[in-house]
Parts: C-alpha cells; sequence; structure tokens
C-alpha cells in the first residue's frame, strides 16, 4: 500500500439542479481557495476551468449533487458528484463534440460538447464512473509535480 498523502484542505460545495444563478460560483470558491494556499496560477488556472466545466454538468444534467476540493501535499482533487440520472455509455458522452444539452442550455451557449474534453485536457489524471439510475463520480487530478507543502 503506498503511503497516504497527508490532507491539507477539503472543501465540500453543494451544487443544486437547473440553479443558473449560482452556477459557477463554486469554481470561483475554488479559485480563492487555491490562491490563497499560494498555489501557482497555472494550477489555479486549471482547477478553474476543470471545476467551472464540472459544475455546469452537474447543473446542467443531474438531480444535484456536489463538488468536493480536496487538496494534498502533492496534488489538487476535484470530485463531482450527484444524485442521478447517470450516464449509460461514458466513452460516448466523452467525445467531443456530442451534447444533449437542451435548447434552453444552448441558447446559453452551453451545448459545445467540449466540456468534458476540457476537464480531461486540463487533468493529469482523469475517471469518471457512473451508474444509471445511482449517479456519476468524476474525478480530476492536478498533480503539483514537486510537492507544494
Ligand atoms: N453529471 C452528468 N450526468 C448525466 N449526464 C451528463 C453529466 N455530465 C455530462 N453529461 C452528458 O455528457 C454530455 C457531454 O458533456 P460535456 O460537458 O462534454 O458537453 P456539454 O455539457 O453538452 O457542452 P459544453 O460543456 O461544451 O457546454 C452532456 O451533454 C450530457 O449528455
Ligand atoms: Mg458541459
Amino acid at each position: 500500500m503506498p503511503p497516504r498523502t497527508p490532507l491539507v484542505l477539503r472543501r465540500i460545495y453543494p451544487v443544486a439542479p437547473r440553479d443558473l444563478e449560482q452556477a459557477g460560483t463554486v469554481s470561483t470558491e475554488v479559485r480563492r481557495e487555491l490562491l490563497a494556499l499560494g498555489m501557482s496560477p497555472n494550477v489555479v488556472r486549471r482547477a478553474s476551468v476543470i471545476c467551472f466545466e464540472g459544475e455546469m454538468n452537474i447543473v446542467l444534467y443531474s438531480h444535484g449533487g456536489r463538488v468536493i476540493l480536496l487538496v494534498k501535499e502533492d496534488r489538487v482533487e476535484l470530485l463531482f458528484s450527484d444524485d442521478g440520472p447517470g450516464i449509460a455509455d461514458v466513452e460516448l458522452v466523452s467525445q467531443p463534440g456530442y451534447s444533449t444539452a437542451p435548447d434552453w442550455a444552448r441558447e446559453l451557449g452551453f451545448g459545445a460538447g467540449l466540456g468534458i474534453n476540457n476537464m480531461e485536457q486540463n487533468s493529469d489524471l482523469f475517471e469518471i464512473r457512473s451508474r444509471v439510475g445511482e449517479g456519476t463520480v468524476v474525478r480530476a487530478t492536478i498533480l503539483l509535480g514537486v510537492p507544494f507543502f
């Protein structure tokens, strides 16, 4: 068993479904927390992008969920979990351009089908686990390279 990396920070942010008024506030908070820890602009930028896309997907497609920010000695982890409906074909929804965004979301500029791609490209480790009828968990990890703390 590899040694567990000690936790530096843990924050849990609830995300309400369809709540476009609040959409984006989690990524703003995450940015603020990481800047307060003195993280590099590059790490803060990547985490903000990942967080915004993950948060928006919970708002647009799920019954509600949460974002968990974990900062460890050597990594920043963002966990997006929701309470359904789940994703039947994770490979399909991960393809650039695939979107089931409703018209009202497209009118607001969402639905390019690039969010998951964007999350993956800004992560060092990226994983989606989903069960139809139960929910989805997305884990995005940014490795800090040289231990930060
Ligand atoms: N948490 C989720 N639960 C259920 N389905 C999801 C979830 N997140 C994403 N999806 C599905 O995956 C598709 C692709 O998501 P992705 O974020 O890549 O693009 P998008 O949200 O459609 O558009 P964009 O993010 O570019 O505005 C979504 O259209 C939706 O069908
Ligand atoms: Mg999206």
